[in-house]
């Protein structure tokens, strides 16, 4: 990088930093001496894949990410204690035992409402690895604005898929492990209509359908961004990670960000400055880039008043009141809910069929630590055995609402059934942010309509429907023959943890009464130049399937936009 142009950014930043002082801001962080082109805040599944797509123009790209290694080929140290070289986030048959492994622990947010992965690669190295493509309607018909029509994103998705594939056969060998579940589940679906799907054939196919799993492996190992975009990134010189850095701010003077306050893992503060004519993009989460948004200056009032007051706290510095700029930022979060349904085997012959039991993952045999180090095996497959998808329309009102449920067994003789209403629920909540620097559900995401409600009961009782038939060969475990949709409510829901809209893409400028919009069609957040939002939040409204691939499809269709305004005249 040219020495003037540090020089003279040195003496901005003096300058800056003297003015701070002159001003009495506590603890006045130290300006960075170096300058970039593009701040990305977060190295999740949208901030690699953007940063990486911006580091190819030859553009300086700082990437910055709160949380340290993961994979093992990042530097991770949470090995497997049967192979030195794989990390507990590599071995794809650990993905749903993540939460009670101890040597995950660190991997967690720390101030978000539901879990979030706050390591390189977030919620892609500690997902349950399920690699659901968009189908169409969640462009055509989820909210998004003009230009984001999946025939506008089927060439970003392209470029996704040919990089991040994804597979409905994870093991090497060809060969599917551990079926119980699976088996018994298409027994029981089979005499009602229900078709065996390849989910990667046709992402469209979702009505009264089930399949393998697609999983998000490669060669026996999780794949995602960390493995098929960070390592291109990492390879220019132009590019630069920082692990072990949370953003706290964009810091910014009327609409012009420029540059970042960041904090280092001992607590101290730096601001990283933007070069002249640059931009910042947020991708921290859904759950995460609301904070990065309040911090800014940006959301509804009573939020800001939070930051605002818990200085003393935080130590925050919010632009003058004056500069703060009314989105809904936080206030049309929504989720997934997930049902957790555990069915009883009733047919002697498919009882026999065992499963492995989570010690069996965790203390694996030679034969699987075998079959693993040739790409093969249990522990090649991601924790899932079957998904299945139903199409409801609403008798009420003809809108349409579909179910995703990802089914395995943690126990012999039953079925876990994860059950979800996906798109085309309704119910959204809030977001907010706490004194200490949290965010919390000011109002919770899942069930807020009565429609949504109407729909996971009619899937209920169709399941209770299949279980008192003559054909079943599965039978509710609480109640048996005589259970009713209430016990199946019973059971209770949980988050599915695909947390999405909590900054939404639309022009409805959410400045304006009425307008729920945070960015624009090129994802830059209203009323700033240069700040914008490229992850899971700005998708307005859940997609059919989990939320990681539509995350990187997004993230691919959205850096190409953020370049073309480079390449026309700004107003
Ligand atoms: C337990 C779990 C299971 C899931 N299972 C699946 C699944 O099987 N399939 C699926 O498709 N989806 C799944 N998801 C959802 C999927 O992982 C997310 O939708 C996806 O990761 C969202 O991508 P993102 O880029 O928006 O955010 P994230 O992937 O969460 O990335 C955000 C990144 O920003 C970093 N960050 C946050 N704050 C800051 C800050 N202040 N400064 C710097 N960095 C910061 C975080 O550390 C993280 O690396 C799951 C999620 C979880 C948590
Ligand atoms: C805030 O800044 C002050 C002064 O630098 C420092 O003593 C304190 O530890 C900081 N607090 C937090 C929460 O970072
Ligand atoms: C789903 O498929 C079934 C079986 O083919 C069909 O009867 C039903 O009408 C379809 N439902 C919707 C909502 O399209
Ligand atoms: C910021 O806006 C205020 C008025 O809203 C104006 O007085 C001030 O000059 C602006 N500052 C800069 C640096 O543009
Ligand atoms: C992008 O455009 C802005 C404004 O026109 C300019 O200042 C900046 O240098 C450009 N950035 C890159 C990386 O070309
Ligand atoms: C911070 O300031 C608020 C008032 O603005 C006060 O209620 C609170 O007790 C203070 N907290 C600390 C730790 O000083
Ligand atoms: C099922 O039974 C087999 C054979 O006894 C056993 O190895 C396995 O651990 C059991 N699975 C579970 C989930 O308990
Ligand atoms: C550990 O796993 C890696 C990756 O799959 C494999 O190449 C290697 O052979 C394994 N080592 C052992 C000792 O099993
Ligand atoms: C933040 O505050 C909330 C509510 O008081 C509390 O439950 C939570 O534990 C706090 N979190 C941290 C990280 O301090
Ligand atoms: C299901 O199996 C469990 C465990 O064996 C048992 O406790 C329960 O009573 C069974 N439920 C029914 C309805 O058979």
């Amino acid at each position: 990088m040219p020495s003037i142009s540090v020089l003279l950014r040195s003496c901005l930043s003096a300058l800056q930093f003297v003015s701070f002082r002159a001003h009495g801001v506590n603890g006045a962080p130290a300006p960075s001496e170096a300058s970039y082109d593009y701040i990305v805040a977060g190295a999740g599944a949208a901030g690699i894949v953007v940063a990486q797509r911006l580091a190819d123009t030859g553009a300086s790209v700082l990437l910055l990410e709160r949380g340290g290694p993961s994979l093992f080929a990042t530097g991770g140290a949470a090995t497997v204690p049967w192979n030195a070289s794989v990390t507990v986030y590599d071995v794809p048959g650990y993905s749903h035992q993540l939460n009670a492994i101890a040597a995950a622990d660190a991997a967690w947010c720390p101030d978000t409402p539901s879990l979030a992965g706050c390591l390189l690669g977030g919620g892609s190295v500690v997902n349950g690895l399920q690699w659901v493509q968009p189908a169409t309607w969640d462009f055509d018909d989820g909210g998004f604005p003009a230009g984001w029509a999946w025939a506008d994103v089927a060439p970003a998705a392209a470029r996704l898929y040919a990089r991040n594939p994804g597979t409905a056969r994870p093991s090497a060998d060809g060969v599917y492990y551990d079926q119980a579940a699976y088996q018994t589940l298409a027994r029981q679906l089979a005499p009602h209509g229900w078709r065996e799907v390849d989910p990667l054939v046709d992402p469209d196919d979702k009505n009264m359908t089930y399949n393998h799993p697609a999983d998000n492996v490669l060669n026996g190992l999780r794949s995602g961004p960390v493995r098929t975009y960070l390592p291109l990134a990492e390879a220019k010189d132009n590019f630069k990670l920082q692990l072990n850095t949370k953003v706290i701010r964009a810091v910014r003077t009327n609409a012009t960000i420029t540059g970042v306050e960041v904090e280092d893992a001992s607590g101290s503060r730096q601001i990283i400055q933007l070069a002249q004519g640059g931009k910042v993009i947020l991708s921290a989460g859904a759950m995460s880039t609301p904070r990065l948004l309040f911090n800014s200056g940006i959301g509804p009032a009573e939020q800001l008043r939070v930051v605002q007051q818990s200085r003393n706290l935080t130590n925050v510095t919010l632009p003058d009141e004056s500069q703060w700029i009314n989105l809904p930022v936080g206030k049309n979060i929504q989720d997934h809910p997930l049902f957790r349904l555990v069915w009883n085997v009733t047919d002697p012959d498919l009882r026999k069929l065992t499963s492995l039991s989570t010690a069996q993952f965790l203390n694996p045999s030679a034969e699987n630590i075998n079959l693993f180090a040739q790409g093969s095996g249990p522990l090649s497959q991601s924790s899932l055995r079957l998904n299945l998808w139903q199409k409801l329309v609403d008798p009420a009102d003809g809108s349409v609402r579909y179910i995703e449920s990802m089914n395995f067994a943690r126990a012999n003789g039953t079925v876990l059934m994860g059950a979800s209403l996906t798109r085309g629920a309704t119910s959204h909540g809030e977001l907010g942010i706490r004194p200490n620097g949290t965010t919390y559900f000011v109002k919770d995401p899942w069930f807020q309509t009565a429609g949504d409600r109407a729909a996971m009961s009619a899937f209920f009782e169709e399941l209770l429907d299949y279980a008192r038939g003559p054909d079943s060969v599965l039978t509710f475990s609480k109640g048996g023959r005589d259970a009713t949709v209430a016990d199946l409510w019973a059971a209770g829901f949980d988050s599915a943890r695909h947390f999405v809209g909590s900054a939404r893409i639309g022009v409805d400028d959410g400045r304006v009464a009425g307008g729920l919009a945070i960015v624009d069609v090129d994802t830059r957040v209203y009323g700033t130049d240069n700040l914008f939002v490229v992850d899971a939040s700005v998708i307005p409204s859940l997609p059919t399937g989990n939320s990681m691939a539509i995350t990187m499809v997004v993230a691919e269709h959205a850096v190409e936009r953020i370049l073309a305004l480079n390449k026309t005249k700004q107003p």
